[in-house]
Parts: structure tokens; C-alpha cells; sequence
């Protein structure tokens, strides 16, 4: 690094701190956020750093941060996208591709998935002419089971995609022996749950293929990403082909003859020498990210482990201090499982002497943020009043998670004295409601 660089980024970290507001937390006036990026001088830093290099496109700092995550998330190959949606839309268009020859999923195969939780976990399902199959999930994990799974699959269906729910994981080592045993490819929507293990092994390992998303309000964020992981070579070849644009080619943005023989292909119905960097193997998409993302996601990376720790502390916080609230139904971790939290997620009992609604309303007029389990029961939102779809059981607890539920956040970003101010008030209106 140059001296003029290096003394442009000392400025930059000096700026960082002064805009620091200091102004400390007041109550009622402070907003706590459910979710939200924590963001320190280094990352200021990095951002700069690779604007001063004009790095506008996928380069170096987008390889580095794909090797880096895919060692730590234990997967071989890690791609980076714009978004977790976009990483959900590869991820099952992945599993449609002709080099997949016999186990591709076809129009029509069904995929099992979960009904209450974000929609662009299963909207892939749909745009690739796939019929998802909705089990429901369990209250206080809400996470569906591998017994409900296990129903579900029917003569048609070839693979599973389901979310890990706001941190908590789904039976992901049973379900994967399901996939095993009934030939079905298993996609994990690791989106809001990096960091978090079951039965000892990271969630996002034990699939074909694992998604990510660098939202905000995600475990790691930059701005806008998502990223693709799998142990799968082939797999990954093909993930790497539908994000850019459907080429058969990998050379990187810059790099022209990787392979050594740009000009000595002949594919399709292609004239022999066809230049390789212009031929399409997949019918793709371009959802690549840049190196200004990509720097900013190497030095969140460096901060993982002290992110999923706060995550964890601040959710022990919030179930300690509401043990003994009443007519709360109060989350609890997967068996087996260590959560790297999302959120803390809340059920309202339906014979409480107060509605979701009031609680809620008086939570947010305090300025204690409040999000709802993303879409609850999917049937219901009007986007998929035309779709084709099977349910599989009932989506009784669906419901009460539409109806009744909603979470509030644990992410780093929030101090002791936040949550403590959050309990105290979540118990104030309670207590007023005896
Ligand atoms: C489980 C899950 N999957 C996918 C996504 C989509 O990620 P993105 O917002 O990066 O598109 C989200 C978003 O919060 C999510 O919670």
C-alpha cells in the first residue's frame, strides 16, 4: 500500500470516529432496531480502499472472500451474488440443469419446503416450474420436523429447500438422511443462520448446496450479497455458469484463456473454434456482485465469531428476562442445535386477554422495532393465489404464526441496557393486562 493510500485511510478511520454518535441510549427515544448492519472503521476503511483502487467489478476481493467463506462455512466452492434471493434462484435452477442428466428436477417434480417463513426461499421453486409441497412447522422452534418431511414425500417429489428459521436450524442431519435414503437433493437456506450448529456440525453442510444472504440484517453484510456454497465441483461449475449469464466458460472478469483452449472448442451446433468466452451452456442470468461488496464482506468476515457470540448473549438476555412472563410463548433452540440467532421470535397466546396487535403497537410506539415471521403461512399472501402447490398435512401452526407471532431483535448492534429496556417494557404491558 502506498504511503498516500495508507494516509488516506487513516483519515478515513478518524472520520469514522468522529460521526460515532455518542449520544447514548434514552429510552422511548433511541430506536432498537430488530436488525440492522454493525459497521466499525475497518470497514469503512475497506469500502474506500477499494473504491481508490476502482475496483468496480468482481476481481480479487470477490476471490478472496469466496475462498475464505467457503473454508469457514466448510464447503469447497463458495459464489458470490447480489442477494440471498438471487443465491435461493441459483441454488434450485442449479438443480435443473441438463448436465445434471438423470437426477435434474424437471416441470412438474415437487419440491417440499416450508409454508411459514420468506418468500424467495420458495419463489425459485416456483419460476422454475417446479410445485412446491408446504409442510407446517412447530411452534416455539418454528421449524418444521423430519416426521413431517418424511409425509410429504410423494411419488413426484426429488428435492427438499428449506430455511434454517431465524436462526434455528430444522432437523437438517435427519432430514438429510431422508434425502439420502429417497434419492433427494437438499438445498439449506442458511440465510439467517451462519454460525449456527446441530448435533456439533454447521448448518449449510449438510445439503448439496447452502445459500447465504449479506443483507443488513444479516450475520455478515455488504449492503446488498448473498453467496452459493457447495462441496459439489460440478455443481458449483454449473452455480458459477447461471450467475454469469449462462456461459460454459469460467474464466474470471480480465482473464481471457484460462483453460487453454479458448479457441479449440466446438459445442452445440457451433462452428469448431467458436470462441469459448461466447458460449452458453445454461440459459442464465447475470447476478454477480463487485469488489467494493466483496471488500466489505472480508472485514465483516473477520468478525463472525463476535457477531454470533452477541447474537447469542443478547438472545439469553431477552429468554432469561421473559421466563416468567404470561401468555407468551417464548422460542426455544432445536434440540441438539447451538443457534446463531436471527431474532427472538414471540407467539401471543391466542387466550391472552390482549391481541399481537396492541402488544406490538406499544412496542413500537417505545421504538422497540418489531418484524413479523417474514410472510407466515405463504398460501395466504395473494402472490400465489394462481400458483400450483400441494400441502402436505395441515398449516394449522402456520396460522397461529400468521395470526399471532412476531420477533424482536438480538442483533450485536444492541446494548444490555437495550434489551433490559425491552423486557421491562414487553413485562409493563403484560402486567397491565392481568
Ligand atoms: C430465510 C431467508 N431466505 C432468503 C432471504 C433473502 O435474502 P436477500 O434479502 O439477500 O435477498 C431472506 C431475507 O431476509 C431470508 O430471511
Amino acid at each position: 500500500m502506498s504511503e498516500r493510500v495508507a494516509r488516506i485511510l487513516d483519515e478515513v478511520r478518524k472520520y469514522h470516529q468522529d460521526r460515532r454518535d455518542d449520544r447514548g441510549f434514552v429510552p422511548g427515544v433511541t430506536e432498537i432496531w430488530p436488525s440492522g448492519a454493525v459497521l466499525d472503521e475497518e470497514d469503512r476503511a475497506a469500502l474506500v480502499a477499494a473504491a481508490l483502487d476502482m475496483r468496480i467489478a468482481a476481481g480479487f476481493a470477490s476471490r478472496k472472500f469466496e475462498s475464505a467463506f467457503a473454508r469457514r462455512m466448510g464447503r469447497r466452492k463458495a459464489h458470490l451474488t447480489n442477494s440471498g434471493s438471487s443465491a435461493n434462484l441459483l441454488a434450485i435452477t442449479a438443480l435443473t440443469s441438463p448436465q445434471l442428466e438423470d437426477r435434474r428436477l424437471r416441470p412438474g417434480d415437487e419440491v417440499i419446503t416450508v409454508a411459514a417463513g420468506f418468500p424467495t426461499t420458495v419463489n425459485p421453486i416456483l419460476q422454475n416450474g417446479l410445485v412446491p409441497v408446504f409442510v407446517d412447522i412447530d411452534l416455539r422452534t418454528y421449524n418444521t420436523t423430519a416426521e413431517r418431511v418424511e409425509k410429504a414425500i410423494g411419488p413426484r417429489t426429488r428435492a427438499i429447500m428449506i430455511a434454517h428459521a431465524l436462526g434455528n436450524p430444522f432437523e437438517v442431519a435427519e432430514v438429510a438422511q431422508l434425502a439420502d435414503e429417497h434419492d433427494l437433493l437438499l438445498v439449506e437456506d442458511t440465510c439467517d443462520a451462519v454460525g449456527t450448529t446441530y448435533r456439533g456440525q454447521l448448518v449449510g453442510t449438510f445439503g448439496e448446496l447452502t445459500t447465504v444472504s449479506f443483507y443488513p440484517a444479516h450475520h455478515l453484510t455488504m449492503g446488498e450479497g448473498g453467496c452459493v456454497l457447495t462441496s459439489n465441483l460440478a455443481l458449483a461449475r454449473i452455480v458459477e455458469s447461471l450467475r454469469d449469464w449462462g456461459r460454459d466458460c469460467w474464466c474470471e472478469p480480465g482473464e481471457s484463456d484460462t483453460c487453454r483452449k479458448r479457441f479449440g472448442y466446438q459445442m452445440g451446433t457451433l462452428p469448431a473454434g467458436y470462441d469459448h468466452k461466447y458460449i452458453f451452456s445454461h440459459v442464465g442470468y447475470n447476478l454477480k456482485t463487485t469488489d467494493l461488496q466483496a471488500a466489505l464482506g472480508l472485514t465483516q468476515l473477520d468478525k463472525l465469531d463476535e457477531f454470533c457470540a452477541a447474537r447469542r448473549r443478547n438472545w439469553r438476555r431477552l429468554r432469561e428476562g421473559l421466563a416468567e412472563v404470561p401468555w407468551l410463548m417464548l422460542p426455544e433452540a432445536t434440540a441438539g442445535s447451538d443457534p446463531s440467532w436471527f431474532g427472538f421470535v414471540i407467539t401471543v397466546d391466542p387466550e391472552a386477554p390482549f391481541e399481537r396487535a396492541e402488544l406490538v403497537a406499544f412496542l413500537e410506539n417505545r421504538k422497540i422495532g418489531t418484524r413479523r415471521l417474514f410472510a407466515g403461512n405463504l398460501t395466504r399472501q395473494p402472490a400465489y393465489a394462481e400458483s400450483e402447490f400441494r400441502i402436505s398435512g395441515d398449516l394449522t401452526n402456520s396460522d397461529i404464526v400468521t395470526e399471532h407471532t412476531f420477533w424482536i431483535g438480538v442483533y450485536p448492534g444492541l446494548t444490555e441496557e437495550m434489551i433490559d429496556y425491552v423486557i421491562g417494557s414487553i413485562t409493563e404491558f403484560v402486567g397491565s393486562h392481568r
